[in-house]
């Protein structure tokens, strides 16, 4: 069966993963910078390399000692806006670090690359829900270093075979239902852990970035999906890709319902009993006013189905593991 590298694996999606791939019998080996990542979040079970997967001396010792026969690469820089202001960062760290892996993995005869995308990828969405189909058009240096990765991905599938599936996420959020891992960011700039850190942490209020979008109530629209259904959708993908049923593609992995952020805040006032302290403020660059996944060939060629579909239901195990890790994994000064 041979073993599964897990580049970010120390990361918040990435420990999810580590924590099924475990379940499911796999030998792990996560290979993480612990730039964003924490040592605490790797299960035991895992064996966990410290370094960079651009680093090819590195790569190359463990692609070389052990029997890799897929990778889930999920170390990359993630936010829209930190990508606006330093490009470069994003090129190096989710191109070129990662066509340094692809191109280790090819040497090295890895079956294949179950990959981190996101719904960056399609911009401001001509339709919705958005489908695969619709055409890529990132506003952001975030979203097109991910298109590029996976259109690598897909001319080396071509060349030499590497099979893949790109996992295009919509928003993670929640954390394990076990409360023993969760999201603990240095700069935390999303919605839900914000609004729960304020809850916990006092200090600012959390802004409301523009009302003025055409929604409803005139705030953003997201489809947050838990984090253990997005780690499930990865051990779906790589049994797609070992059995041959599927060999390369592109799959959204959203909930397919839209929540505004109005409405995320009246849940996370639900779920705690408390209002978190909100104030108005201007639009953040970059957000698009409506994202919305079908996940349909997610369910079709995949068997993606939400465990945790219910919004309430993603808040209440964020809401635990912020509760009962209020500095996080602890590993760093806030
Ligand atoms: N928001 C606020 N106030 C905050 C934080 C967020 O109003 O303090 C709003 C945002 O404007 C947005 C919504 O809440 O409308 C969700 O924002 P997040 O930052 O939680 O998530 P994003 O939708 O910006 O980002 C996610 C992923 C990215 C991915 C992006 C696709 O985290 O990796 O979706 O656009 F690129």
């Amino acid at each position: 069966m041979g073993a599964v590298l897990v580049t970010g694996g120390a990361g918040y999606i990435g420990s999810h993963i580590v924590r099924r791939l475990l379940e499911e019998g796999r030998d792990v080996i996560v290979l993480d910078d612990l730039s964003e990542g924490h040592r605490a979040a790797v299960a035991d079970g895992a064996t966990l390399v410290e370094g960079d997967c651009g680093d090819e001396r590195l790569l190359g010792e463990v692609l070389a000692g052990e029997r890799v026969s897929w990778i889930v690469h999920m170390a990359a820089s993630s936010l829209v806006g930190e990508s606006i202001e330093d490009p470069a960062k994003y090129y190096d760290n989710n191109v070129a670090k990662g066509l340094a892996l692809l191109d280790g993995a090819r040497r090295a005869g890895v079956a294949g690359i179950v990959f981190s995308s996101s719904a960056a990828v399609y911009g401001d969405p001509a339709d919705l829900p958005i489908t695969e189909e619709q055409p890529a058009a990132p506003t952001n240096p975030y979203g097109e270093t991910k298109i590029a990765f996976e259109r690598a991905l897909g001319w080396y599938r071509r060349a030499y075979g590497t099979r893949y599936a790109s996992l295009r996420y919509f928003n993670a959020a929640g954390a394990h239902p076990s409360g023993g891992i969760g999201e603990d960011h240095a700069r935390e700039t999303h919605l839900i852990p914000r609004l729960l850190g304020a809850l916990l942490r006092g200090g600012a209020p959390v802004p409301i970035f523009g009302e003025d979008y055409p929604t409803a109530d005139g705030t953003c629209i997201r489809d947050y999906v838990h984090v253990v259904d997005l780690a499930e959708a990865h051990v779906l993908a790589l049994a797609a890709l070992e059995s041959g049923r599927i060999d390369a593609g592109a799959f959204n992995l959203g909930n397919g319902e839209g929540f505004s952020v109005r409405e995320v805040v009246d849940t996370v006032a639900r779920v705690t009993g408390s209002q978190p302290p909100t104030t108005r403020a201007p639009r953040r660059p970059g957000d698009p006013a409506i994202l919305v996944a079908s996940s349909a060939r997610a369910a079709k060629r995949l068997g993606y189905r939400p465990s945790i579909p219910r919004l309430e239901d993603i808040v209440a195990t964020a809401w635990r593991w912020h509760r009962e890790h209020p500095e996080g994994y602890g590993d760093r000064a806030r």
